[in-house]
């Protein structure tokens, strides 16, 4: 029997990174479902801009500034969160960072940070709302965490090596926490997108055989993705799709095509950089 589509009318939502990229047009596109929604991010600019267009489409927004790498912010995040909204009913782990290159020429400051903020806080994130998200699930049968993961969790992209463990580990994370969640109601998905056009990217030129994508079609079809309670939501291009099916099959194949390209990889991807 297939479950019932999420509802995502007026629901109480977190979503960290908001200020820009995915989690600001994600809050737009809850907005125009009344979302009540706060809005997590270090920087209070970006935040109270996104926090505006969402009034402006029907939406409630709870700017709260935090630096999700800190200690005990994730939880602190989550427990104001739960109190201006009067409530949780979705947790979406979106916040996250890149530095790009030989593993060698990246800063231990760097890999530390990636841990921190794409992994370790949707996990403490995720740890602290369960009681919120439980108790939404048993009132309405409508609770979801939503982590955001990458490409790089299901092909080991070159120079991405650090950034692609951590996305990897929010997608086992997520797919164990579903699995240990089954019959609490509260659903548990990951978007494995692949290059989208937002500020992250803004110091990489793009990598040989994988376009972007804009922003408004990818958050189009994670919504989409919610709503009909996917495990797995895959915003990619059919180029993205084809090396994470190679992958699969075959991770030598995928050894020997990126191989010529290494070079050219390396030239347009060793600036990257968004921390
Ligand atoms: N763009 C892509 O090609 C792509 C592909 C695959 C996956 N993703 C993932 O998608 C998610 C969203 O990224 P995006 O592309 O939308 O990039 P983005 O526009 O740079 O958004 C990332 C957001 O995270 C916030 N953030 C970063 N570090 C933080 C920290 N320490 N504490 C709190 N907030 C922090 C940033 O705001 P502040 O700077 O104000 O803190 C920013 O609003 C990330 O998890 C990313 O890894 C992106």
């Amino acid at each position: 029997m297939s479950s019932p589509r999420f509802d995502l009318r007026g629901r109480r939502t977190l979503i960290t990174g908001a200020g820009s990229g995915i989690g600001r047009a994600l809050a737009l596109e809850l907005a125009a479902r009344q979302g009540v929604l706060a809005l997590v991010g270090r920087r209070p600019e970006p935040l109270a801009e996104t926090a505006a267009l969402v009034a402006e489409r029907g939406g409630t927004a709870h700017p709260i500034t935090a630096d999700l790498a800190a200690d005990g912010e994730a939880e602190r995040v989550v427990e104001t969160s739960a109190a201006a909204l009067g409530g949780l009913d979705i947790l979406v782990n979106n916040a996250g960072n890149v530095r790009a290159g030989a593993l060698e020429d990246i800063s231990v400051a760097d890999i530390r940070a990636m841990v921190q903020v794409n992994l370790l806080a949707p996990i403490l994130a995720t740890r602290a709302a369960l009681p919120h998200l439980r108790a939404a699930a048993d009132r309405h049968g409508q609770a979801a965490v939503v982590g955001v993961a990458s490409i790089a969790a299901q092909v080991g992209l070159p120079y991405y090596a650090a950034y692609g463990a951590v996305k990897a580990g929010v997608a086992r994370f997520d797919d164990a926490m579903r699995r240990e969640l089954s019959g609490s109601g509260v659903h548990v998905v990951t978007v494995y997108p692949g290059p989208v056009d937002t500020p992250m990217m803004a110091s990489a030129r793009p990598a040989p055989g994988l376009g972007r994508r804009p922003v408004d079609e990818v958050v189009a079809e994670i919504v989409a993705g919610i709503e009909a309670r996917e495990a797995a939501i895959v915003p990619q291009l059919p180029e993205g799709r084809a090396m994470s099916d190679l992958e699969a099959r075959d991770p030598l194949a995928v050894d020997a095509s990126i191989a010529p390209t290494l070079g050219e990889l390396l030239a347009a991807v060793s600036s990257h950089r968004s921390m």
